[in-house]
Parts: C-alpha cells; structure tokens; sequence
C-alpha cells in the first residue's frame, strides 16, 4: 500500500517527537518539516526529511495529504491551516489557543473541503480525553467536565504544597526543570486551561463556547500560607477547569480551587493532569497521565495521524471524526451568576471588633460563614485572617467583599477562591 505523505508543521518539542515516532512507522513518509530557523541543529534524524523555513512548501505540495501543525501560535498558523484545509489537506494539530478561538470556522471549513481536523494533543497531552469525549461516550450526555488541564500550575501547587515553596521559588523551579515556559503568562494566568476548558465545553454540550466569555483566574495571588491553611481546613489548592450545564446555561470557567483532600483531583501530583467526565449513563470517568512532554503529547499527535490514515484508506472515507458541535457559539453564563462556598484571606487592623465587622458585612448580604480564623499580628500590627463561606452567589459575595474593603479596619485583601464541589 502506498505511504501516506505527511508535512510536520514545527519540530520544537512536540514536532521532534512527533517525527521520532512517525520515522519508526513504515506506513508513513515524512517529507517536509517546516520551521522558523532551518538552520538550527535539531534533536531527530532528518536524512529523509526535507527541512524548510516556508511553510508553503508543505502547503503547495499535492503530494502532503496530512499537515501536522505544531507550531504553536495563532495568526499565521491560522491561515497557513486555512490554506492547507482549500487545498484538501487533512489536519492533526496539538494547538489550544488556535482550536478555542477559531475551532468553529476550521470545522465549517474542513466540512466543506471534506477534510477532517483532529485535535486529541490539544488538551490533556498524551491523555486520550478528546477522542474519549467524541466517541467513546457519544451514548451519554455529558453534565459536567473538570478538572487539572494544565501541568505548569499543578507542579507549581505540588511543590508549594509538598516544599513549602512560595509561588515565585516555585515557578522559578519549574522553569529550570523545564516545566514552565520562559514566559509562564499563558499557564499561570489561567489562560491555557480556559483555551483547554473551552474545547472540553463545546465538545461536552455540542455547541462552540466563546472563549471571550469564559471567566479565567490564574494562579498568581496564592501564597504559601494559603496553601498550609487551606491544608488545615482539609482542602488542597488545585487549577480547575470546569464546564458544567446548569438550568441558566453553560457554566465554564477555569480558576484555582480548594479541593477536598480526601477527592481524587487532590491527589494528582506535579505536572500530572487528571479529568473527571459526568455522562448519564456511564455514571463519572476520571482520566489521569501526562498533560504535557514531548514523547506523551506526540503519542496524542501521532495517534490521530494513525486514525485518519485508516480511514482515509477506506474506500467510502468520509471525515467522520468531525466533532458534532453547532456551529452557532454559545456564551457561558456570567460569572455573577454562578454559586460557590470561597476561601478569603485578608490583613486587618488588629483591634477589637474587626471579627464583628466582617461577620457583619457577609451577614447583611446573606453569606454565611463556615470557619474563620485569625493569624500572627505583624510589627505594624496586621492581623491575617482566613475564612470559609458556604456555599453563596457569586453576586452576594462580591457585595460583601466590597462592603470588608470599605471598611476601615481592612487593610488588604489578599484572595479569594472558590472551593471545588463533587458532581451532583
Ligand atoms: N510542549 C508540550 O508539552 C505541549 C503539550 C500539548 C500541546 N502543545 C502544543 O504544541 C504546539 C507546539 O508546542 P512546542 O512545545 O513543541 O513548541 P516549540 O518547542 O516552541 O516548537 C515550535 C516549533 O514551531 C516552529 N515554528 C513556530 N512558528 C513557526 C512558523 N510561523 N513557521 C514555521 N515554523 C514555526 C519553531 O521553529 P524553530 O525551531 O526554528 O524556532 C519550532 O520548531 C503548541 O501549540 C503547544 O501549545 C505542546
């Protein structure tokens, strides 16, 4: 049978992995890999590959049925995809930020040029979760999805946890060990695990989410002691994405969270992911591996090259792995709209009355408290103190909170965060 051509779009990390295992598999030729610097040694035996730095000559080439895109980046990848999908070339990427904010017209235009896209490395690395959410429990609909999406943030949680490392040492860490991007922005900021959480939403409720909607907080306020005191509530501080249907709409948002110790997600370790899947008839699903790495993530790329290639040698290939979403774009629901119990910590003056006053403030919007405590005074006489509500509207929250800023014994207010829930 005759090989399938494919052209490597990026031979970074994921792309070099990614033609290691391809260059074991007989089935396949790998002509082109394109980069932004042909010039640079590259960790992966390129004799038989042809190295260019203009992506058209992938694009160009009738010969190439499958463009691999790992790259990385939006705009230009955008539109060199666009281009390869005209020109009938099937597409495997492993890019979030390209499939959350432009998924809907790649799909409607792969339909139309009857190519498929396939995405499986774009959220959970090596873990099998897209293919899990589109075929494996297509009998069930889906009520929740949540989980850890990003393995930056988790080693970071883990070694502040397990080190008693404040967030800077610890991210500091995980830069030199290679588990945190150069600029850590997109991870510690939230912003890959909304792209992440927004793909597992459309996917999950059948209808493309606007990323724009999607509430996100990063990871960046979180002390040491946060981590400690959240540890003597009985609780672990984990990056959460969630996506879940509720009577008022689509609730997706991607935020940290306290997380029962005694929960599975709380024990999901270091750059580890973990994903709880609700569906109807299959009850919950958890699925655990690595979210990240080179070898793990071109398993995800590589496989979906596999499962194209075996179809497309059918002889009535249709691309029937295209996801069955609308393509109308829902909203999810505001933020102010949704219900947590939270954690707040924050420095008041440290005088009578200041325990009366914020009772006072979450009572007057209806809030009620669950625990608080108070710890050591400071040389200029601040107190930190710690509290968990029950479960609240956002909007009655956010009400009290402004009333405790305005008040004078505040002094600051350090964070709040929402403490996870099990699926109802
Ligand atoms: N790393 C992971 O563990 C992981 C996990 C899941 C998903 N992903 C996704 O996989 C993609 C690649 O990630 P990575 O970590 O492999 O990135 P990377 O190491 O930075 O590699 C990017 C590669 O793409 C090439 N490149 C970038 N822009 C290009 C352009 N406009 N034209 C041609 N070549 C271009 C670069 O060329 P030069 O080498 O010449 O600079 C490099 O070879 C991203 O979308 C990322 O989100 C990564």
């Amino acid at each position: 049978m005759a090989k399938i051509t494919v052209g490597i779009l990026g031979l970074g990390t994921v792309g070099s992995g990614v033609a290691k295992l391809l260059a074991d598999d007989a089935r396949f030729r790998v002509k082109w890999a394109a980069v932004r610097d042909a010039s640079k040694p590259r960790d992966v035996d390129l004799a038989r590959v042809r190295v260019t730095d203009r992506p058209f000559d992938i694009i160009d080439d009738p010969e190439v049925e499958i463009l691999v895109e790992v790259a990385g980046g939006v705009d230009t990848i955008y539109e060199l995809i666009k281009t390869g999908i005209e020109r009938g070339k099937h597409v495997v990427t492993a890019n979030k930020e390209l499939i959350a904010k432009h998924g809907s017209e790649i799909f409607e235009l792969a339909h139309r040029n009857n190519v498929t896209v396939l995405f499986e490395a774009a959220v959970g690395g090596g873990i099998p979760l897209i293919s899990t959410l589109q075929r494996g429990l297509q009998a069930n609909r889906i009520s929740r999805v949540a989980g850890i999406l990003n393995g930056t943030t988790n080693y970071i949680l883990t070694s502040m946890e397990q080190r008693g490392a404040g967030f800077d040492a610890a991210l500091a860490e995980a830069q030199r060990l290679g588990f945190a991007e150069a600029d850590p922005r997109d991870d510690v900021e939230g912003f890959d695990v909304a792209y992440k959480t927004t793909i597992l939403a459309s996917l999950a409720f059948g209808s493309f989410v606007d990323v724009e909607s999607v509430y996100k907080q990063g990871i960046t306020g979180i002390t040491d002691s946060d981590i400690s005191v959240a540890r003597e509530f009985g609780y672990k501080i984990k990056m959460i994405g969630l996506a879940q249907r509720r009577a008022g709409g689509l609730d997706v948002r991607a935020h940290p969270m306290l997380v029962p110790a005694r929960h599975p997600l709380a024990s999901v370790e270091g750059s580890n992911n973990a994903i709880f899947i609700s569906g109807s008839a299959v009850g919950e699903v958890m699925l655990l591996g690595p979210g990240a790495g080179q070898m793990p993530t071109a398993s995800a790329v590589v496989g979906d090259v596999i499962n194209l290639a075996s179809a497309l040698r059918l002889p009535d290939f249709a691309p029937y792995f295209q996801p069955a979403i609308d393509s109308k774009r829902s909203q999810a629901c505001s933020i102010e709209d949704c219900e947590s119990a939270f954690y707040l910590r924050l420095e008041a003056t440290d005088t009578p009355g200041v325990i009366g006053n914020l009772g006072h403030a979450f009572g007057a919007h209806n809030v009620s408290l669950n625990s608080i405590l108070q710890r050591g005074v400071t040389a200029g006489g601040a107190a930190t103190i710690v509290l968990l509500t029950h479960k609240t509207s956002e909007r009655s929250f956010a009400r009290a909170l402004r009333e405790i800023e305005s008040q004078p014994t505040t002094r600051r207010i350090g964070v709040a965060l929402r403490v996870f829930e099990q699926a109802s």
